[in-house]
Parts: structure tokens; sequence; C-alpha cells
């Protein structure tokens, strides 16, 4: 929420910077005094758990570079050296090869919470679509990273979807193949093409930190969206100082995720990841199961749904591509689904729906299998293209609190405690 600043310049130096550049009341305003809504719960804490997620890939994927040899004949065995003979080398590896599955189900979360609150509709279309862009960026850097130990999971999952762009033959015939070989840096999956997935694999992460700038800012001119969907009215009554309140919210909920990643990492570091990755990438023999890391399979489900190899491609990219429209497909009046009786039942089959996506797209791609997935995918999209638009426009949402300080404070007074201000230093 765009409010006036209030920060003062204490010293001479901070009084000269702030008429320079003023940053540190840039940061005081978006860190410090931000009003926040009163009545947010846990589910907003993940925007911070991810900042953190974001924060230790790329510390402990600076470290992981510094011994990682981008080299066919050399990345297995310079990973498995750093594992080994490199001081706590198994820890960086560990945290930031969890790291990658803490991330995303960090960001499912965040995305669910999003979805099940309204928070992509006006005015937060544009923080929703750089969410979205984000996602993007996750799934290629993680895709890009699963690939450098140059395992047989690496390597064929290269081939496979590196090999998923020559299906654009079908409309214009040697399209597809003239990008694989681009991609490829030659004929085949090779040298060439580890060195780029390494290189881009150390940029995207910066580029992400970027978004998220954007992210950021993008939210705080609107301001947070609350469980209730009501906008605020009143900011005195209704909403409280970013620090202390919700820094010290974000820094247990941190702590407390921490936990479940240090146990993984601890006690469970392999259960995530397949064990066919601790084989050497082999050109010549094929696993008999391909299967992506679990944050991906709802998408491979999709692709292989489809009979038809560009087909499977459109869908599953299609499958994110969408998201970027949900707040023109949502045609509600409220925001928050907890006021919405009909469409809070389609919400929780759309989530069974990603859920037995991802269960299907570990099974091999035979008999029912196949079935199942195409009714999901079938209804992954008609949720979007079919239960959004109409159920927004049949349903009668339930009554909305007058305001939020209505859910806090009780109908009658709206008064009680008031917000603590920002002590002035
Ligand atoms: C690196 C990944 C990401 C980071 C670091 C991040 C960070 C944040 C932060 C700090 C907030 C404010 C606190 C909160 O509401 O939890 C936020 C809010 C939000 N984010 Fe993200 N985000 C990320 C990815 C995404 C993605 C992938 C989406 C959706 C596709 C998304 C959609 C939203 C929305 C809609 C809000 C506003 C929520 C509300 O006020 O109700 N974010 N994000």
């Amino acid at each position: 929420m765009a409010h006036q600043s209030t920060y003062q310049p204490k010293t001479a130096f901070t009084r000269w910077l702030d008429t320079r550049l003023p940053i540190i009341r840039f940061m005081y305003d978006s860190i410090v005094t931000f009003p926040t809504p009163r009545n947010l719960t846990y589910l907003w804490t993940f925007g911070g758990i991810l900042t953190f997620c974001l924060l230790v890939q790329i510390v402990t994927g600076i470290i992981l570079a510094m011994h990682y040899a981008p080299h066919v004949d050399h990345a297995f065995n310079s990973i498995e050296h750093l594992m080994r003979d490199v001081n706590y080398g198994w820890l960086m590896r560990y945290t930031h090869a969890v790291g990658a599955s803490m991330f995303f189900l960090a960001v499912y979360i965040h995305m669910f919470r999003g979805l099940y609150y309204g928070s992509y509709k006006a005015p937060r279309e544009v923080l929703w679509i750089l969410g979205v862009i984000i996602l993007f960026l996750m799934i290629a850097t993680a895709f890009m990273g699963y690939s450098l130990p140059w395992g047989q999971m690496s390597f064929w999952a290269v081939t496979v979807i590196t090999n998923l762009f020559s299906s654009l033959d079908s409309i214009i015939p040697g399209l597809g193949t003239t990008l694989v070989q681009c991609i490829w840096g030659g004929f085949a999956v090779d040298n060439a093409t580890l060195n780029r997935l390494f290189s881009l694999h150390y940029l995207l992460p910066f580029i992400i930190a970027g978004v998220v700038g954007l992210h950021i800012w993008a939210l705080h001119v609107p301001g947070n969206n609350n469980p209730t969907g009501v906008d605020i009215k009143d900011v005195k009554k209704e909403a409280i100082p970013f620090h202390p309140y919700y820094t010290v919210k974000d820094v247990f909920a941190i702590a407390v995720f921490a936990v479940l990643f240090a146990y993984l990492v601890f006690y469970a570091p392999n259960y995530l990841g397949h064990a066919d990755n601790y084989i050497p990438a082999n050109p010549l023999q094929t696993p008999p199961h391909i299967v992506p890391e679990w944050y991906f399979l709802p998408f491979y489900a999709i692709l292989r749904a489809i009979p038809d190899k560009l087909g499977g491609v459109i869908a599953m990219v299609g499958a994110i591509v969408i998201l970027f429209f949900i707040p023109w497909l949502d045609t509600s009046r409220v925001r928050s689904t907890s006021y919405r009786p009909i469409y809070k039942w389609f919400f929780w089959l759309f989530v069974f729906t990603c859920l037995a996506l991802g269960y299907l797209g570990a099974k091999p791609a035979e008999g029912w299998y196949v079935v199942a997935s195409q009714v999901f995918t079938a209804y992954y999209f008609l949720h979007f293209l079919v239960v959004m638009p109409v159920v927004g426009i049949i349903e009668t949402p339930r009554p909305l609190p007058s305001s939020v300080a209505e859910t806090i404070y009780g109908r009658e007074t709206g008064a009680g405690p008031q917000p603590q201000a920002v002590p002035a230093e």
C-alpha cells in the first residue's frame, strides 16, 4: 500500500545520502513501516520463505561452482570429489539439491494460497504475472541444474526434453531439428550442451532475483491481499507496520521450515532424488523409466497424456501459460474462496487434480495410467477455461464482512485495541 514516508535520517551521512540516493528511506518504507493487514495467516509467510530459499540456492550454488567441472568427462567425478574430499562439500551439495525441492514446495503453497484468496485479481494482476514468470524461470533453472551431475537421469532428462523442440518439424519441416541442434551445440547431447546448461544455470537465479524485486515492488503498490479478500479501508485500524510484527512472524516460519529442510538434508538427502543419477551418464543405455524430479511430475503427466508429440508439448507449456490469464478468466465479484460456496468445491477438486497428475507422472505411460492422465489433464484445463468463468457468474457469494476491522473486532464496535505505531527512533 503506497504510504507517506516517515523516515528521518539521523546522521550527517544518512542525510547526505538521502538527498542523493534515498535507498535507506526506500528500505525503511518497504520493510519497517509498510502497512500490512492485521489478519494475515501463516500462509502469507511463504513469500519470506521463498526469499530465504532463493538466497540459500545462490550461496550454496556459488560454492558448488567453485569445485564443479562442466565437462562430460569430469562433471560426475567432480561432484563425487566434492562430496568426499572437499570440507563440507557434502553439506553444500545436499543443501542445494534438497533446497530445490523445498523451493518448489514453498512456491506451490504460495501459488495455491494466491489462487484460494484471489490474490491475482485486480489490482494485483501484474504481481501475479511476475510470479508466473518467476515460476517459468525456476522450472528452467531447476531443469538445467539437474543436468549438471551428468548422471543417467541428468543425461536422459536433457535428451527427452530437448528433443521435444523437434516436434516443431511438424509445423515447419526442419525448424525443430535446427532448433534442437542449436540447443545441443552439435548433433547430439554432448559437451557443448553441458557447457551451455551450466552457464545458464548460473545466470538464471540472478534474473530470478531481479524479477523477485519487481514482484515485491508490484506487491507494495496495492499492498497485501488478506484472507477476507476485502480491501483495507482504514489503515490505522486494519493494518500494522511490517516490522516488528511480520518480520518476527516470517523469521519464525522460516525457522520451522528450516527444521524440515534440515531433516531432509541430514537424514534423507537422497529421498527425493532418483538412484539412477548415481550412475554416470551413458548415451548407449536408456534407463528403464525416465522420471523427472517430483516437482515436474504433474507437467510430465500432461505431456504424456496427449498421444501426439507436438500436442503433448503444447499442452504441457499451455498448462503454465494459462496461469497468465487467470486474472481475466475468473469472473467472480469476490476474491476469497472462503466466501464462495460453489467454487470452494472446485478449488479442492483442482488441488486433487494436480496431486493426481503428480502421482500419474511417476507411473509408466501405459494402460489406465494414460487414461487417468487424460481425464485429469482435461479437468486441469476445464478448471481455468470453464469452471472459473462460469462459476464466477452463476454463484452467489456468501455475504462479505463490511471491513477487515469487522472480522477482527466484531460487527458492533469495529474498535478494540489500536495498532502500535513504529516507535520513532
Ligand atoms: C522466487 C519465488 C518467489 C518469491 C521470492 C516471492 C516473494 C513474494 C513475497 C515476499 C510476497 C509477499 C508476502 C506473501 O504474500 O507471502 C509475495 C506475494 C505474492 N506472490 Fe510471490 N514470490 C515468488 C513466486 C511467486 C509465484 C510463482 C507466484 C504466482 C504464480 C507468486 C504470486 C504472488 C502473489 C499473488 C502475491 C500476493 C499475495 C497476497 O498479498 O495475497 N509469487 N511473493
